[in-house]
């Protein structure tokens, strides 16, 4: 079974790449993965993602591809190539676009199926309120919502969703236990919420049924990341140990 170590992932939203690569320093062994984000990728471009795997870290690349299809088919391609665990897109894009994604992760994924590039989808950006959607011309409820984008995600064959703790039990029930769940969002009960607004603890968040947290400023801010990497894996694994019990 994977551990709770492996289950956590890091935010390195932080300005350049010896920042980044200074702090991936200090939590190796402490996380299981590294998030490059929008920030890094645009001041530093790829280098952080090819040095990290070149480190034999995981890395998930979240740059939230949409385009069309072409486009995503090449950037997804070139994520793979890079060699990061995790990519993702905008369930929006659609079908066709969805579907070339995955088509160009696998066609540069290279090894057996756990090493290949996994893709996932962001459903409805969390920073969007129901009256946001509304005023896009998107239907229903925003939980109604991210159920429908998360099931298109799953019929397009991708691995799984971005989805903020609330989210978990409605998307696990329309997709099933094999579709990945990754959720940020995540704050120990003693840290501050920052601009999150839908947070959860990290047992909360494993107990609902996520696979993966990803973790920020919580781990990134504080005065020793690797202490408080692992106070939040030890969170996890008390929550892991308990859905054990009763499953
Ligand atoms: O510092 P913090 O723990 O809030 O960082 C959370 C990370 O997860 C950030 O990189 C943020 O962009 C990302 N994220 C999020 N909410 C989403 C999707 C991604 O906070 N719905």
């Amino acid at each position: 079974m994977i551990s709770a170590t492996e289950k956590l992932i890091v935010a390195l939203d932080v300005p350049s790449a010896e920042a980044a690569a200074l702090l991936a320093e200090k939590l190796r062994g402490h996380v299981g993965m590294y998030k490059v984000g929008s920030e890094l990728f645009t001041a530093e471009g790829p280098v952080l993602a090819r040095y990290l795997v070149a480190m034999r870290e995981k890395v998930f690349l979240d740059l939230k591809f949409h385009d069309i299809p072409n486009t995503v088919r090449a950037a997804a391609r070139e994520a793979a190539q890079i060699g990061v665990s995790l990519v993702n897109v905008h369930a929006s894009g659609g079908r066709k676009m969805m579907e070339a994604a995955l088509e160009g992760a696998r066609s540069a994924s290279h090894g057996h199926d756990a090493a290949r590039t996994h893709v996932l989808a962001v459903t409805v950006l969390t920073s969007l309120s129901a009256q946001d959607l509304d005023e896009m011309g998107i239907t229903g409820t925003p939980e109604e919502a991210v159920v429908r984008l998360a099931r298109l995600a799953q019929s397009a064959g991708l691995d799984g969703v971005v989805a903020s703790a609330r989210e978990i039990a409605a998307i696990r029930r329309a997709c099933g236990p094999q579709f990945l769940i990754v959720t940020p969002g995540i704050r120990p009960v003693t840290a501050a919420s920052n601009d999150q607004a839908r947070i959860a603890t990290p047992g909360a968040a494993i107990e609902a049924g996520a696979d993966f947290l990803v973790v920020g400023r919580p781990i990134t801010e504080a005065a020793d990341p690797a202490a408080a990497a692992d106070a939040i894996a030890a969170e996890m694994e008390k929550a892991m140990s308990a859905r054990m019990g009763v499953s």
